[in-house]
């Protein structure tokens, strides 16, 4: 079988890589000739975790090309994947420019029979587009050549997304065709290891399960945010009653973390999208509404604390930061809240001293202030006046508490990602505060930090 996965993004690199490994013959596309020069000499423009492997297995077994050109390699591809990006356009709403223009590429040049495959997240009704984007351009050149199209979304995190592709909890198949439906099932055969897995339907419900499946998660972690910031006010512990709720396995236990609020490139982008197409159709979504808006106010609670406890001055004091990417184990820093904490600290006056093991590079070119970037965790906290912990990095999980202590000018942990023993940190003279954790005698903060927020 032969494929094309146009876009070497995470999601276009992943699909065709993993593809590869089943003996698919897979070429990847990408107008970006810098990436494709890389990729040719099997380096990685995006780092993921055991992805360089596949990559560079399959290069070698003859399985993996890369190329600029559509045109070239669409000889005998069965299946031809559009995983470009969609990026959000002022309004919310997902930018189709990139997607469309491939559908056009596709229908200018496609010689046989092919499913086109949207793999890219994009509004309910984009693959009808994308049906007449190629239609349209094949008008144009006079040859009509019969194909199909299919919404096939992805599930996959940053992190782990090669494992969620090898081993997935579900494989969505939208079509509109039983010949569609054959070449894709074809396709996942390999990946179907139990009967489930692979979920056929519609393609409009297809399209709609990728933005409601991150919206029931988005909306996951504003609700624990929400009720964690109660829990601040009511002396309860919200890591006691996450514990509690999960137990119900209608709730379950996952994803159930409160924290410095949502980032990355899909809850933000995806919710904001959504929210978009049900103004669109004049339905408005408040629930969602509500989970964006609690989202921001997250990215600020941290913040509020340390203002609380520098007696509302920052002016001068040295914060130190560990942890910037939007969550462990990536180098990813689209919408991290490190981005939002920095820019307020930095125009309350405060200097920062930031450490992440893997995303310093990424947040040089995000973040315009002057942020040091230290070499290790306790390079960060010298001198510091205050620690705040962003994002949960393993390494950041049991330091050296003494060492830490000695090297702060005051020993404030505020702590984004609950990761921390409350107790143990204020018997080593630390002053700790959590999110929604049991703070002593700070009563009386949350009352001013919560007050009409
Ligand atoms: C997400 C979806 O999980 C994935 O299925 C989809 O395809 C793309 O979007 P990803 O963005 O890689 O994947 O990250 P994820 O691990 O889901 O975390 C998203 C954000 O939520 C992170 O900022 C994380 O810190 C936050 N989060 C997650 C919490 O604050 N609490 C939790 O309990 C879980």
């Amino acid at each position: 079988m032969k494929a094309i996965v146009v876009g070497t993004g995470y999601v276009g690199l992943v699909t065709g890589a993993c593809l590869a490994d089943t003996g698919v013959h897979v070429s990847c596309i990408d107008i970006d000739e810098r990436k494709i020069n890389m990729l040719k000499g099997e380096r990685l423009p995006i780092y993921e975790t055991g992805l360089e492997e596949i990559v560079r297995r399959n290069m070698k077994k003859g399985r993996l090309e890369f190329g600029t050109s559509l045109a070239e390699f669409l000889q005998g591809a069965e299946v031809i994947f559009i995983a470009v990006g969609t990026p959000p356009d002022e309004d919310g709403s997902a930018n189709l420019r990139h997607v469309l223009a491939v559908a056009t590429a596709i229908g200018e040049a496609l010689q046989d029979y092919a499913v086109v495959v949207t793999k890219s997240t994009v509004p309910v009704g984009t693959s009808a587009k994308v049906k007449a984007f190629i239609a349209a351009a094949m008008d144009k050149r006079g040859r009509k050549i019969s194909f199909d199209v299919a919404s096939n979304p992805e599930f996959l995190k940053e992190g782990a997304a090669v494992q969620d592709f090898l081993s997935p909890d579900r494989i969505v198949i939208g079509t509109d065709s039983m010949r569609a439906r054959n070449v894709l099932d074809q396709l996942y055969k390999p990946f179907q290891l139990n009967r489930y897995r692979i979920i056929h339907m519609d393609i409009a419900s297809a399209e709609m399960t990728k933005y409601a499946a991150n919206a029931m998660l988005a909306a996951r972690i504003s609700f624990m945010n929400d009720m964690a910031n109660l829990c601040e006010f009511v002396d309860a512990d919200i890591n006691q009653v996450r514990n509690g709720i999960g137990a119900d396995p209608r709730i379950g236990s996952k994803f159930l973390y409160p924290g410095v609020g949502y980032g990355g490139s899909c809850f933000p982008k995806d919710v904001k999208a959504l929210i978009h197409t049900g103004k669109y159709y004049g339905h408005r979504l408040r629930l969602l509404e509500a989970v964006e808006a609690i989202n921001e106010d997250q990215k600020q609670v941290l913040f509020k604390k340390l203002l609380y406890f520098l007696d509302n001055d920052l002016e001068g004091k040295q914060i130190a930061i560990w942890g910037l990417a939007f969550k462990p184990n990536t180098d990813d820093m689209r919408e991290a809240p490190a981005l939002t904490i920095i820019e307020a600290l930095i125009k309350a006056g405060a200097g920062v001293r930031a450490y992440d093991p893997m995303a310093t590079g990424e947040a040089r070119k995000q973040i315009a202030a002057d942020v040091i970037y230290a070499q290790n965790e306790y390079e960060a906290v010298d001198g510091a006046d205050a620690l705040m912990l962003l994002t949960e990095w393993p390494e950041f999980r049991l330091p050296d508490w003494k060492r830490v202590k000695r090297l702060m000018q005051l020993p404030l942990v505020l702590d984004g990602r609950n990761i921390y023993n409350p107790q143990q940190l204020r018997s080593l003279g630390f002053v700790y505060h959590g999110i929604g954790t049991k703070n002593g005698t700070l009563a009386a903060l949350e009352k001013s930090l919560y007050a009409g927020a």
